[in-house]
């Protein structure tokens, strides 16, 4: 077993301090294998990370979920983010990079005339659904996807069991929700147009704005795409595209502009600072100007650093066709997967576009197997789960070792399966799965 005593001690020690030990369900030890799981990082730089203990790994899991695109502490984005801490990152007056970044979001996206910023996605999709909300005079919101903690969106769970169950994150609890916002949000499931028609059908008249993701899993259909937009137009509502997952990994900008969607607005953060805070929601003129009429305002919204880092982050990220090599790594993992299991006789599922690919064992105690893996992956030097989101820095020699490794662990999990003594292998917890309480 890898030596983790010292990040397991401060897990043990955050679990009692800091509610749900993290301030992100994505990186709480659990959903990996808690006690095996090193949970804490030292240093991370390229592919590599070190935790409290001094383990060196390769990250083939969630590249910083999704935030690290270029890699960890990428040179460029360093040197930018340095020169303005020297040069100071907060002051009495606004830094100017604030308007050079707008104007690049712009350029990258002629549709859009304006831009907010803001600092992370949730919050950022916020700011674009109350911009959607006073823009039209109206309350209701049509969504698929998920899209953040925000009251707006944890809406659609007030008074039914778990509408949200089937966008990405099952039982994410309301409590603490104004019950008044119940009957405000209505989820409808990707490429099924039918669904949205029906929340139109009954809700059209009150509805805001229609907000989806770009593509997750599935390339959505022609019909999907024309009917949202028509539907949006015929409604009067906004359609606003959360590109925070999808934006920067099939090119340098949204996703949306590689499948002919058509937004009134779009909203980015995760990958547009390469790890530094930053979100921008980009729009049409007539609709972003009405962000003027609600009180939209944050004191470290105006911070620098953010700027600077998505300057130096799209600017390496368009000079390197980052697009391209996320692409190509994410599916050779992918078919790497497949062929793993097939050649195990394991039943996976393999999904999500390419630099954002996960799958899934489709066995009887599969959160066993998980961590199983887990715990297999980090002895062989790699963090690696269910979930690889490609970066920069990952070249065709890391995912071939990667998937040597991966090779070597399915055999043993169809050997250990066959056997029965599966979980009599696994030194730490099964992989939760889900929002739950940490117990
Ligand atoms: C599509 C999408 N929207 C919104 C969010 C929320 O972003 P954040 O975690 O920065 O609040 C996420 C995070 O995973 C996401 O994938």
């Amino acid at each position: 077993m890898v030596n983790i005593q010292k990040s397991f001690a401060l897990q043990e020690h955050a679990k009692q301090r800091i509610p749900g030990l993290s301030q992100l369900l994505s990186k709480r030890p659990d959903m990996f294998s808690y006690g095996v799981w090193p949970g804490y990082f030292k240093k991370a730089k390229g592919v590599y990370i070190w935790d409290l203990d001094g383990n060196k790994y390769i990250d083939m899991s969630i590249g910083g979920i999704g935030a690290n695109v270029l890699g960890y502490a990428d040179p460029d984005v360093n040197e930018a983010v340095i020169d303005a801490i020297q040069n100071g990152c907060s002051s009495s007056l606004n830094s100017p990079e604030e308007v050079e970044l707008a104007d690049l979001m712009c350029e990258l996206h002629p549709w859009a005339e304006k831009v907010r910023f803001g600092r992370t996605g949730g919050e950022s999709m916020a700011i674009a659904v109350r911009i959607a909300r006073a823009a039209t005079g109206k309350d209701k919101i049509a969504f698929c996807g998920y899209h953040g903690w925000q009251d707006w969106y944890l809406a659609a769970n007030l008074g039914t069991e778990n509408a949200l169950g089937e966008h990405l994150l099952p039982g994410l609890s309301p409590a603490g929700v104004p019950k008044g916002l119940a009957d405000t949000a209505f989820p409808f499931r990707y490429n099924n147009l039918e669904e949205l028609k029906a929340i139109i059908s009954k809700h059209g008249k009150g509805l805001a704005a229609i907000v989806m993701e770009p593509i997750r899993d599935a390339k959505p259909t022609s019909e999907f795409i024309e009917g949202v937009r028509h539907l949006a137009n015929e409604s009067g509502a906004i359609l606003i595209i959360d590109e925070i997952s999808a934006g920067l990994r099939m090119n340098t900008g949204g996703s949306h502009l590689l499948l002919g969607i058509q937004p009134d607005i779009a909203v980015f953060s995760k990958a547009l600072g390469n790890g530094h805070p930053i979100a921008a929601i980009i729009g049409k003129a007539e609709i972003m100007e009405t962000a003027q009429k609600s009180f939209i305002s944050s004191t470290y919204w105006t911070e620098r650093v953010g700027f600077v880092a998505a300057l130096a982050t799209l600017r390496k990220h368009k000079s390197l066709n980052t697009g391209d090599h996320l692409m190509k790594i994410g599916s050779k993992i992918q078919k790497g997967w497949r062929e793993c299991a097939k050649k195990h006789d394991l039943k996976v599922q393999v999904g999500g576009i390419p630099p954002l690919s996960h799958f899934s064992f489709e066995e009887e105690s599969s959160a066993t197997i998980k961590a199983f893996f887990i715990q297999e992956m980090l002895h062989e030097g790699f963090l690696a789960s269910s979930s690889f989101y490609s970066m920069l820095t990952h070249q065709n020699t890391h995912v071939d070792s990667y998937l040597k490794s991966c090779e070597k662990i399915f055999a043993k999990i169809s050997i250990l399966k066959e056997q029965g003594t599966l979980s009599k292998a696994l030194l730490g917890k099964p992989a939760v799965s889900g929002f739950k309480r940490l117990t």
